[in-house]
């Protein structure tokens, strides 16, 4: 069944487990997730993040989703991920997503927070749910999404608690140390800074650069608030090493090769799953 974010994120923010919020782009990634979800009777977030439009239009996605994902027993919640053109935003409202990442996080703080209010203010009027980011990741190494000249700057737990009472947002991605990519050297998530953002705000957060974050970081993290986890680097990695390998010995059937990938998505994000204890 599809649902918005919050339906999904409130019960994981309570009972203290976390939902994955996979990046998807095309069938194999839509699908692979989803069926990850079906296999292990979790609710599943399936992003499709702006920088794929290229891929895919907000409508195919919507379509493909929507038909993959409504005859399901799971909840399932078609999120648009890091979108900072709000046009982009209101044509994703309006083909059907049920939830959507305003990133404003580049923007002076006032600036940010007048348009994360602006979003909230149509979203919400049409039972879609609202993202918003304060403070930004570094990229880490074959990230996608991540640039090189990316800088980390905490989340100021302060300024979040006056950004979400002024915006109304339903989930907020804060910045404590996780890369968008995979980790160059050994993590620091400050869990601290998290537990004083958490405390200050009593919503669900939203933890960014999933991929190659430790299960023991990521459950501190769960036990302090982060009720989303974003998954995007690992899940192409793995699926094009593993497409490589499976070519290097033979030469399938293009139909065939898709199947094997959905396998191969489905098996990183049944990890990430585990490790979130969203079941
Ligand atoms: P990773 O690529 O590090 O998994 O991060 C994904 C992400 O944060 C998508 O918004």
């Amino acid at each position: 069944m599809m649902t918005n974010l919050k339906t999904i994120l409130i019960p994981a923010y309570e009972k203290k487990y976390a939902v994955g919020s996979f990046n998807s782009y095309n069938y194999e990634t839509f699908r692979g997730s989803i069926e990850a979800g079906v296999e292990t009777g979790t609710p599943i977030i399936a992003a499709f993040g702006a920088k794929y439009l290229a891929n895919m239009s907000l409508e195919t996605a919507s379509a493909l989703v929507h038909s993959l994902a409504e005859p399901l027993d799971i909840p399932i919640c078609l999120h648009l991920d890091h979108s900072k053109d709000m046009e982009v935003i209101f044509r994703a409202i309006q083909a059907g997503f049920g939830s959507v990442m305003y990133d404003g996080s580049a923007l002076p703080f006032e600036e940010n927070l007048a348009n994360t209010r602006a979003v909230c203010r149509v979203a919400h009027a049409c039972g879609v749910s609202v993202e918003a980011e304060l403070g930004s990741l570094a990229a880490g190494r074959e990230s996608h999404e991540g640039e090189a000249t990316d800088v980390e700057k905490y989340t100021d737990p302060k300024a979040a608690k006056k950004f979400v009472s002024a915006t109304d947002v339903d989930a907020l991605a804060v910045s404590i140390g996780t890369v968008h990519g995979l980790y160059k050297g050994k993590p620091n998530i400050r869990v601290d800074i998290l537990k004083e953002i958490d405390q200050a705000l009593g919503i669900p957060l939203v933890l960014h650069g999933g991929s190659g974050t430790p299960k023991e970081d990521i459950l501190q993290c769960i036990a302090n608030g982060i009720a989303k986890i974003n998954v995007n680097t690992e899940i192409s990695s793995d699926a094009v090493a593993r497409s490589a390998a499976l070519l290097a010995k033979e030469k399938p059937h293009f139909s065939v090769l898709s199947l094997h990938q959905v396998d191969f998505v489905k098996e990183t994000v049944k990890k990430y799953i585990a490790f979130f204890r969203s079941h």
